[in-house]
């Protein structure tokens, strides 16, 4: 299915330099729900429009609900291109099952997600100017009151065009640490992408963002510690040219984007260490930086803690710099994948 006429109009009345990371509704969705035996069979693109649902869905009322997020690029040539989507299908796997819900198989998500990019192909910015983001959905969307798995699911996948994450013209971000709320706990769902992991930080980083900080840094909720999550984003921070990262262990988000840096760090010949990073190893850092889909790689400019501003380096010359650098190359396909992580798609 191919982008109409009229999305080929709206698309070109868009303004491409002022993108920030906002929903510009685009002109298809992807809609697929179970079937009688619980299992996805077959899924359609429709109009992108809101979708009728019982209020009584399992999503409204338990939360039984997970996201992804990934990104589509126009590369210089004109043509479109997906970075590590099968990574996406397997975590949202992952999750599925922590929720007990059934879930799209590797290759069903993956060819949805390709034919919304397709059907929207339009709303891809040009090269450089940001990118295509998809947000695949999975909910209980059948009905129930007593507590329990819902009795249908859906899975949705909508797309917006966005530039950055951060306000136009930040390139790195001064986060506070909060100690009084934690974002999640051993045995809880930190290392899913539940729809519940993020409204309960919402008071926390409206406030951090109400005294000019760009995002809350998270300590794990057993000692108070150790740092783990920004609420978007996955942390790394560099020592003497050692790369390091919390270790994921049940309350930490496995990123793409972390693992992908992990990758890159290693194949340049830093010493990456996953581990318990404690609040003075970060503090005592000579770079931070945080990863994720939407964030990318933004270089950490200063962590704030109990009312102390430690500062770090960022820009030109630092590690985050040269693997943002190599990253964003290969997502973007300005530099060669010689590690298979892209597929293009038209
Ligand atoms: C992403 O990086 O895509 C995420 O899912 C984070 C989200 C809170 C925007």
């Amino acid at each position: 299915m191919g982008a109409s006429n009229s999305s080929e109009k709206s698309a070109k009345t868009m303004n491409w330099d002022n993108l920030g990371f906002g929903l510009t509704p685009t002109d298809y969705m992807f809609v697929m729900k179970t079937s009688g035996d619980g299992c996805f069979t077959e899924g359609r693109l429709t109009r992108y429009k809101s979708i009728d649902i019982s209020p009584s869905a399992g999503i409204f009322n338990y939360g039984q609900g997970l996201f992804e997020g990934a990104k589509a690029y126009r590369r210089a040539d004109g043509h479109i291109q997906l970075f590590r989507i099968e990574e996406n299908a397997r975590r949202m796997k992952m999750g599925a099952d922590r929720l007990c819900m059934p879930c799209p198989s590797i290759a069903q998500f993956t060819d949805a997600v390709k034919k919304t990019v397709l059907a929207n192909r339009h709303w891809v910015p040009p090269a450089g100017k940001g990118s295509l983001y998809l947000r695949p959905l999975l909910f209980g969307s059948g009905p129930v009151l007593g507590i329990g798995p819902a009795p249908e699911y859906s899975f949705v996948i909508f797309a917006s065009p966005i530039g950055n994450w951060y306000k136009a013209g930040a390139s790195a971000m001064n986060l506070l640490v909060d100690r009084n709320v934690s974002r999640a706990a051993p045995g809880g769902c930190g290392g899913i992408k539940s729809i519940t992991n993020y409204a309960p930080v919402f008071e926390v980083v409206k406030k951090a963002k109400a005294q000019g900080y760009a995002d809350v840094l998270f300590l794990d909720a057993t000692t108070g510690k150790n740092i783990e999550e920004v609420s978007s984003c996955n942390i790394f921070i560099v020592k003497n040219n050692v790369l390091s990262t919390p270790a994921t262990q049940g309350t930490i988000l496995p990123g793409i984007t972390r693992r992908s840096i992990i990758e890159i760090a290693t194949d340049f010949g830093y010493k990456v260490e996953e581990r318990e990073v404690p609040l003075e190893h970060a503090l005592d850092a000579d770079e931070v930086f945080c990863s994720g889909t939407a964030v990318g790689i933004t270089h950490v400019a200063s962590i704030t803690y109990q009312e102390k501003k430690v500062e770090y380096k960022t820009g030109e010359g630092t590690m985050s710099d040269k693997l943002r650098i190599a990253l964003t190359g290969i997502q973007t396909g300005s530099a060669q994948d010689k590690k298979g992580w892209t597929v293009q798609l038209d």
